[in-house]
């Protein structure tokens, strides 16, 4: 697991761009995984500013969403369909055909399920996850307790989730009970993963992340059995890490080791 500590969320946001931009830029048919709620938000803005600018083009970038909510239509303010129109896709030149979010606005969600795994696989797999965390250590909507080799499926969110997501609803009456989510197993077959966190309510969660057991009641954990993950983190985020030294350090290295070997 390389963990990458910045000084501030704006460091964060250009260094996840630029991981994107070189995914982007070295695959023919790029396939990224996407995220939503607060974290990827600057992200997205960076993207667009160099998609504006002509640095970047999605044409041929296909994109899978981790999750949607029950309940929501796509066209609801709140859906995560809508959030990615209005956060990234309306502004870049990707291809609508080619993003894929769960759909939940059907009656079998069980085919709904099979038909997003599938089309993952017929792209050949996913080259980037990108990912948020929640304070109880869930990504996508794998809650604590979900299986550590889950599948596309429907899963019912915790108290605390609906309570963190509460702040885009009128009231936590109103937040979705239930999610269909990308599946632990499904994020791990990933190419490389990319966790994205910042504030010092994320702290707990990535320490447990990083230096806890692996365990179902933290599912981000599990992320230490993935070859190619990294976690771009500001100061509040790695605030509880007990081994932040090390992990400067390490970047320090590999800063110095760069002008000599091939290293990225
Ligand atoms: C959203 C998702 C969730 C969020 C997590 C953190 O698609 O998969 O796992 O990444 O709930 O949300 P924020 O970034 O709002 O703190």
């Amino acid at each position: 697991m390389r963990v990458v500590v910045f000084e501030s969320a704006e460091s964060v946001t250009q260094f996840a761009a630029d991981q994107v931009c070189r995914v982007i830029q070295t695959k023919n048919v790029p396939t990224l995984g996407l995220a939503t709620g607060g974290t990827p938000l600057g992200l997205y803005r960076e993207l667009i500013e160099r998609h504006r600018k002509g640095l970047l083009s999605f044409k041929h970038v296909n994109s899978f969403n981790l999750d949607e909510y029950l309940g929501l239509s796509p066209d609801d303010d709140r859906s995560y369909h809508a959030y990615m129109r209005e956060n990234l896709f309306k502004h870049i030149d990707i291809d609508l055909g080619h993003t894929h979010i769960p759909k939940t606005d059907r009656v079998d969600l069980d085919q709904s399920a099979c038909e997003f795994e599938k089309a993952i696989a017929d792209c050949g797999g996913i080259d980037l996850q990108i990912l948020g965390i929640g304070s109880d250590g869930h990504i996508g909507f794998n809650e604590p307790g979900s299986s550590l080799a889950s599948r596309t499926r429907i899963k019912s969110l915790t108290q605390r989730t609906r309570a963190d997501n509460a702040r885009y609803f009128k009231c936590l009456d109103e937040v979705p009970k239930m999610a269909l989510t990308m599946g632990i197993g499904t994020i791990m077959e990933s190419k490389s993963v990319m966790l994205l966190a910042t504030g010092e309510s994320k702290a707990q969660a990535i320490r447990d992340t990083v230096e806890g057991p692996i365990s179902a009641m933290v599912p981000s954990s599990i992320l230490q059995m993935h070859p190619q993950t990294t976690l771009a983190i500001d100061t509040a985020a790695a605030s509880s890490l007990k081994n932040i030294e090390y992990y400067l350090e390490s970047e320090q290295n590999r800063v110095a080791q760069r002008t000599t070997v091939n290293i990225s």
